[in-house]
């Protein structure tokens, strides 16, 4: 049955990220796997695929393994083969998690499909809003950051390797990538519930921009 391989794919992956960092711990992912369900009830798609995918996107980060970007589809596919599923459900789910990410969107490897469109809405979903500023803070945190230096300009349009390797204050990121990603959604329905958390980033800007000039 679907439901017993989604039930215990939720466990394996909930007790894979026991020690994850905040921004891509369980927390993150069951958002994102209620986000995916979210934008199932509007699209037509393998549901048993989205739900994996999402689920096992954040299996493994390469972050936390000297680079490697191959760690977290292989440990998916690992997973997924010991639960007896399908082939080919095995192959979509690792190709999604394999070309997924903000970062390999960046660079030259392609692969798409609809199943992939939903979970990298629902992914994105979880860096913008309320839950997006957080996410930010905690990261530009753990980095050291400052979290704004009115002399360091954002570039809005970074490789890569620039992206990977930037030191900037945690507000540029808003304009580096969080305010950029309500007009990469793919389906509908995620830009509908973008462009509401859209809105309230911007309204936290003006807000945050307004008490460091002292002006409320
Ligand atoms: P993803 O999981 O989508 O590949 P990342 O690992 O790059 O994204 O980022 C995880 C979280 O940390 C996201 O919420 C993202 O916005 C945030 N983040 C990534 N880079 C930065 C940065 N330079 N400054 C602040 N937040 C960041
Ligand atoms: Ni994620």
């Amino acid at each position: 049955m679907h439901s017993d391989l989604i039930v215990k794919t939720a466990a394996f992956v909930k007790e894979s990220l026991e020690n994850a960092e905040s921004g891509h711990d369980w927390w993150h992912t069951e958002r994102v796997w209620k986000n995916a369900r979210l934008l199932l009830r509007s699209e037509d798609a393998n549901h048993l695929v989205v739900e994996l995918a999402a689920l096992l996107h954040d299996i493994a980060d390469s972050k936390f393994h000297n680079g490697d970007e191959e760690i977290g589809p292989k440990t998916a596919r690992k997973f997924l083969q010991s639960t007896g599923v399908e082939e080919d459900v095995v192959f979509h789910v690792e190709q999604i998690i394999r070309h997924m990410s903000y970062k390999s969107g960046l660079g030259e490897v392609r692969y798409s499909s609809r199943e992939m469109e939903i979970v990298q809405d629902a992914d994105r979903l979880d860096a913008i809003g309320a839950i997006g500023i957080a996410r930010a803070f905690t990261y530009g945190g753990y980095k050291n950051r400052t979290l704004y230096d009115p002399s360091i300009e954002p570039k809005p349009l970074q490789s890569k390797e620039e992206y990977k390797n930037s030191t900037a204050p945690t507000i540029n990121h808003f304009y580096e990538k969080l305010l950029l990603l309500k007009d990469k959604m793919n389906t509908s329905a995620a830009r509908r519930i973008a462009a509401g958390r859209h809105e309230f980033m911007e309204r936290y800007l003006e807000e945050f921009f307004g008490e460091w000039q002292g002006e409320k």
